[in-house]
């Protein structure tokens, strides 16, 4: 059995949309086992009672399309995924999928694909890799399509730099999120994000806080996404009234979070504890850190 576990991503990271994505320390775990004939799939976790056990199921569709790719012909496949990550809320679930069955893959038909080959065809599944890049390789990082290939850069996320994020109970699909994006913008949008995305990785490289507390804002796609997540004023509120640094939609949403000091997440998760209580507010209030390391290889005793 081979089995990799995987972080969740925080991708767009406001401004950076498409291009910035940030691991966190949430994870999947996926294992792969060769068999005789067949496809027995087990989930655990989130989604366990939703999620298909079939031919439909996203990490075999992954290793089917991987095994195709390279002619590998598998005789049965035994699957089983630890989803830790909630699903379609914008914290990476499926990218953590495709690349823990693609790592799987890759060791089960022994075809030794290096990470930028592997990152490249989860590039080819997903179809943006703000998401994927950071999942395989962990960090915050800054990805670009040239042609067919990923470019990518990763900065190691400041000491002190974490999150808190509020997951509402309502999904996301992030197709839905995408088609009410406007098709073309207006220059000075662009440039509204451009100056903040390019600020934003100076802020990190630097650990500068302050800087960082000024250019999360976008124009992209949180104007247009805010009104599908009801709780996105209230969020917002709540934690930039109370000392976190920034807030934003965590990919395309529904998942809201905010970077805050390290020193002021324990304060900032029980004020927002109380608030979603007080007001009503359904969901899951989480700390989430960024993490330096993306996929890693288990090691399976038995
Ligand atoms: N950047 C994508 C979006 C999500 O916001 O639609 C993750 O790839």
């Amino acid at each position: 059995m081979v089995s990799y576990k995987v972080p969740a991503t925080s991708a767009n990271i406001g401004p950076g949309f498409d291009c910035l994505g940030m691991a966190v320390n949430i994870y999947n775990t996926i294992s792969f086992e060769e068999t005789d004939k067949g496809l027995e799939i087990e989930v655990i976790g989130d989604g366990s009672d939703t999620v298909p056990l079939d031919e439909n199921n996203m990490a075999y569709e992954t290793a089917k399309y991987f095994f195709d790719k390279v002619g590998y012909k598998f005789k049965g496949l035994k699957i089983k995924i630890h989803n830790y990550i909630p699903i379609a809320r914008g914290l990476g679930s499926s990218s953590s999928i495709v690349i823990g069955a693609l790592l799987c893959a890759n060791d089960i038909a022994g075809t030794n694909m290096s990470k930028d080959e592997i990152l490249n065809i989860a590039n080819e599944i997903e179809g943006h890799p703000d998401n994927v890049t950071p999942a395989l390789v962990g960090s915050i990082t800054a990805s670009v399509i040239l042609g067919d290939t990923v470019e990518y850069k990763k900065i190691i996320p400041p000491d002190m730099l974490d999150t808190i994020v509020l997951i509402p109970e309502h999904e996301m699909s992030t197709n839905e999120a995408r088609k009410i994006l406007p098709k073309t913008y207006d220059r000075q949008d662009c440039i509204y994000n451009i100056s903040r995305a390019s600020l934003l990785i100076m802020a990190m490289i630097t650990s500068d806080y302050e800087l960082l507390s000024k250019v999360v804002d976008d124009k992209i796609h949180q104007p247009y996404r805010k009104s599908l997540i009801k709780e996105y004023d209230f969020f917002e509120n709540i934690m930039k009234s109370n000392g976190a640094l920034a807030t934003f939609i965590s990919g395309s949403g529904s998942t809201l979070m905010a970077f805050c000091h390290k020193t002021m997440s324990q304060e900032l998760y029980e004020i927002l504890k109380e608030e979603c209580k007080k007001n009503n507010i359904k969901g899951t209030i989480k700390i989430l850190s960024p993490v330096k390391e993306g996929a890693i290889k288990l090691e399976i005793g038995g």
